[in-house]
Parts: structure tokens; sequence; C-alpha cells
């Protein structure tokens, strides 16, 4: 097993970034696995893979916590991603949803924290939310997730809208849509994108045509899956996993590059869109 060097995605804000990093989501829900799901963050983080992404969501905040517990003593060397739900993103709820994020995981600062998905709160009272937040030091930066273009055009011609850090968005093999439209706009605008459920929540490491192509190049399907969105400079790429070796697995994509031969393969596969898609959640 070889481990390469993970490579780095800016933020626009500065912040240099792994491109793989660590998801969470079905942590802490299991008390069997905590300590097992506690061991595979530490590993990630002593293997480099410094980004942690969780949410208020997950689990109702039991996967917080759980992130707490493994970052506990090593609080500087993670970017820290949480996300607020759309019915919190109010100037008054953000602060209550964010203070007890902060209890939950154990730290005085966010990284980054996102917008959950889109809800009913207008957008520029969200946006003065997390300026409040930013100025009293709780949160260093402040991104979106799951929104379609039209949402981010809306965003970006708000005050304060170009202060976006990233769209933590669905995207695999199987979820192109997002290459039609949304792609190519945060690449104009210089905000990365953020691949989540990159291995289909597991399900790719099962997709006959992915296992194939994985045993005539020498890898696993979820290094496939993997090295495929690494392959894109701007993109940051979080699989979960509660396994150390799965973890290790899922690194050594980094170790097999794929070629223009084995991507266009791929895109026979796994066709690009032809045409606008509706952006997919999971
Ligand atoms: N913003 C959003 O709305 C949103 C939505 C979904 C997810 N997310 C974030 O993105 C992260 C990743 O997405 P995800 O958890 O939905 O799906 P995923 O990372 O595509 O897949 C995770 C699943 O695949 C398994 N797995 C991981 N590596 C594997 C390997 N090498 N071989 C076989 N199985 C493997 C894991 O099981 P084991 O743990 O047993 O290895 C787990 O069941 C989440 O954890 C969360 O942080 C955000």
């Amino acid at each position: 097993m070889v481990h390469s060097p993970v490579k780095t995605v800016r933020m626009p804000a500065g912040d240099r970034v792994p491109a793989l990093g660590q998801g969470t989501w079905g942590m802490g829900e299991n008390p069997a696995l905590r300590g097992q799901e506690i061991a595979s963050l530490r590993a990630g983080l002593d293997l480099g893979l410094r980004v942690v992404d969780t949410a208020e969501m997950y689990g109702e905040g039991r996967t917080e916590s759980l992130v707490g517990e493994a970052i506990a003593g090593r609080r500087d060397e993670v970017f820290l991603i949480s996300k607020v739900y759309p019915q919190n993103a109010s100037l008054k709820a953000m602060q209550t949803a964010c203070t007890n994020s902060l209890r939950r995981l154990k730290t005085d600062r966010i990284d980054l924290y996102l917008l959950h998905w889109a809800g009913s709160v207008p957008m520029e009272e969200t946006l003065n939310a997390f300026a409040r937040l930013q100025s009293d030091g709780h949160v260093r930066s402040w991104g979106v997730s799951n929104l379609d273009t039209a949402a981010m055009n809306e965003l970006w011609a708000l005050p304060g809208g170009g202060g976006v850090q990233t769209n933590q968005v669905l995207y695999n093999l199987t979820r192109r849509g997002v290459e039609w439209d949304l792609l190519p706009w945060l690449r104009e605008h210089g905000v990365p994108l953020m691949a989540y459920s990159p291995i289909e929540q597991g399900r790719l490491t099962r997709h006959r045509a992915l296992v194939d192509f994985a045993r005539n190049h020498g890898m696993t399907p979820a290094q496939v899956a993997l090295a495929w969105l690494l392959a894109k400079d701007d993109v940051i790429v979080i699989p979960k996993t509660a396994s150390a070796a799965r973890l290790a697995e899922n690194l050594d994509a980094l170790a097999h590059p794929l070629d223009a031969a084995a991507q266009a393969q791929l895109d026979r596969l796994f066709p690009p869109p032809h045409g606008a898609v509706p952006l997919e959640m999971l």
C-alpha cells in the first residue's frame, strides 16, 4: 500500500485543504460501533485526511458529539465542517444552533459552516447570521450545500454572497448532472465543489461495470470512484468509512491516478449529462 501525499485544494479565503476528507453521516448512532468510528476518524487524521465533515442533523447531534471526542486534543489538525439546518438559518436560531454544535464538538470554532440546504429563511438573513458568527470568532468561513445553479446565482448577487467557500453537493460517477451547469458555474466563480456520497453510499462498490473496470485496472471500485473525482483540480471528496482498512483503501485512490484513456472509458460506462438535470440530493 503506497500513500501519496494528499493533494490540496485552495479555498477562496486562502485555506489549503486536502482534496480527500472524511464524511461522518451515520456515525455515533450505534453505541457498538463508537470505538471503531472514533479510531477510524483518528486514523484518517494520522494519514493527513484533515477535512472532517459533519452536521447538526446527523444523529440529531450524536454525530457531532462523536466527532468532538475523536478530535479531542487534535483540534488544530482538523479543518472542521459542520452544517446548520435550514430552519435554524435565521439570525437568532443560527446563534443557538452554532453554540450547540460547538459544545458537542468540544471546540470554540468551526472552520467552515454550511447551510445544509435552502429553506424558507431569506438568504440575506442567513448571510447576516454567518457574518455575525464570523465576527464573534465562532465560525472561520461559511458555505452552502445542495444549492443549484439558479440558487447560486441569487446568492452571488447578494451583498456578501461572494464570500461562499464551497457548495457541497451529490456528485459521483452515477450522479453527473452537476457537470452540465453547476460545476462550470462554480469554476467560473472560483468556488470549489465538495462532492458528497462519492461512492453512492457504498452502492458503487457493487456496480457490475465498475467492478469489472476496477479489476482490469488493479484497483477496487471505491478507489476508481474516488480517483475519478480526485482527478478534478477543484473538487474536495468526503467519503465516509468507519473502517480503518477501508480508509487506507480509499486513501490509496491517490496512488492510482486515472489517465485520459481510463477516464474516457469511464465516460462510456457512466456518460456525462446531455442537458440540464435538476440537482439531486440524498
Ligand atoms: N450535504 C449533504 O446533504 C450530504 C448528504 C450526504 C452525505 N453528506 C456528507 O458526505 C459524506 C459521504 O457521503 P455518504 O456517507 O452519504 O456516502 P459515501 O461516502 O459515498 O459512502 C459511505 C458508505 O460506503 C461504505 N464504504 C466506504 N468506503 C468503502 C470501501 N472502500 N469499500 C466498500 N464500502 C465502503 C461505508 O461503509 P463503512 O463505514 O462500513 O466503511 C458507508 O456505508 C457523509 O458521510 C456526509 O458527511 C452530505
